[in-house]
């Protein structure tokens, strides 16, 4: 099977895990104090916490930043667990179109920005590996004093012009995710990066139950100051990370190379891409456009089919707000029609650094029988 995403896992990496788990280390240990500090450093910004997953990074991130009741600007092209988020704080999502890159339309954020003071905070995605105009989000972070936070976990070693996916140039926090098919892996895994020392402090002590332990406490003692959770990391994935963060800009670059060849074979046919190849996108995903209005093949016939020849499509994302449980909270009906169209036309093709060429031509070939058919 060729999967839309997977991770690329070597020996140097199965090593270094294996001489974590023969060390005294196994949970919080000096893998993770080193994995965040060269996530900072690739990142570059000043903080950063490793924890659970990318989900939990959301989680935290939205407790800090977020109070009860504020209306929070979001995609409905991302995974749920962005606007979940906003949710577990209490908070509620606004959803706004999307622009033609797949991204929230951040014009569209400045009209909803202008009528409507209750909105507290912009969650923009870096779809796919493509970042925000981080011009135009520094100018709502200023002009509308909102709050931001960036989810980068599509978007590690993006850039837009010269600042860097989770950088935190223009936001309060960003977030990664080190799921497999993301472009490094811990198995499951996240951060929190911010360059606010305060955020980060509060980070701390959220992501381990809320406790605090000083030089100042006798031997036993801890304090419990915050309703915090257990949102470690391990050693062990800490080490893989570490061993796959050395990799990871040959990772992009191979993914770049492929996109690259997508972007030369699609030109000019039925098959559009999202957008070509700009010097930005790190490429979680590569994403298409296919209007199925002129062909005789369904978008569902195609994903089965391209399933049987062993390929395997995707597509991101179903948007959020038309989700059941969307729904049984009142949205749904969010005037959309660039993500309406989207969700028509699109899908997302294998694009992984451990992908050959005779696998990508073997997907683009297939692809076009079937589209012909
Ligand atoms: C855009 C986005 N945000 C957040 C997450 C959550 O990350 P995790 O799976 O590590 O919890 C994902 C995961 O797929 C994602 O795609």
């Amino acid at each position: 099977m060729i999967p839309y995403g997977k991770q690329f896992i070597i020996q140097e990496d199965i090593d270094a895990v294996v001489a974590t788990l023969e060390s005294d280390h196994l949970t919080t240990g000096p893998k993770v104090k080193a994995f965040e500090e060269a996530l900072s450093k690739y990142c570059q910004v000043k903080y950063c916490v490793a924890v659970a997953n990318g989900t939990a990074a959301l989680h935290l991130a939205s407790l800090v930043l977020l109070n009860k009741g504020d209306k929070v600007l979001t995609t409905p092209n991302s995974f749920l667990a962005t606007s979940n988020a906003i949710l577990y704080a209490g908070a509620k999502p606004v959803f706004v179109d999307i622009a033609e890159d797949g991204n929230i339309d951040l014009d569209l954020c400045e009209k909803k920005l202008q009528k409507d003071p209750a909105i507290k905070a912009i969650y923009p995605v870096a779809f796919s590996g493509h970042m925000v105009d981080q011009q135009k989000l520094k100018y709502l972070r200023e002009a509308y004093n909102v709050t931001i936070l960036e989810d980068c976990a599509h978007a590690i070693g993006a850039k837009d012009a010269d600042v860097k996916a989770a950088s935190c140039s223009n936001s309060d926090i960003s977030i990664l995710s080190f799921h497999p098919v993301k472009h490094i892996t811990t198995g499951e895994g996240g951060a929190i990066t911010t360059n606010s020392k305060e955020i980060y402090e509060k980070l701390l002590i959220l992501h381990n139950h809320g406790m605090v332990k000083t030089k100042e406490m006798k031997p036993w003692e801890y304090e419990m100051r915050e309703l915090g959770f257990n949102y470690r990391i391990t050693d062990i994935q800490c080490a893989l990370g570490l061993s796959q963060l050395k990799r990871l800009d040959n990772f992009i670059d191979r993914r770049i190379t492929i996109a690259q060849k997508y972007d030369k074979v699609f030109f000019g046919s039925i098959v559009k891409p999202l957008y070509m190849y700009d010097g930005k996108s790190s490429y979680h995903l590569y994403v298409v456009k296919v209007d199925f209005t002129k062909l005789k093949i369904s978008k569902v016939d195609l994903f089965n089919k391209m399933r049987e020849k062993g390929i395997g499509l995707q597509l991101h994302y179903i948007p959020i707000n038309k989700q059941p449980y969307y729904k049984s909270l009142g949205h749904g009906d969010e005037v959309t029609p660039n993500m309406d169209k989207y969700y028509e036309q699109c899908f997302s093709l294998p694009i992984y650094p451990k992908m050959i060429d005779k696998e990508q031509d073997y997907v683009i070939k297939s692809l076009f029988e079937m589209l012909q058919s």
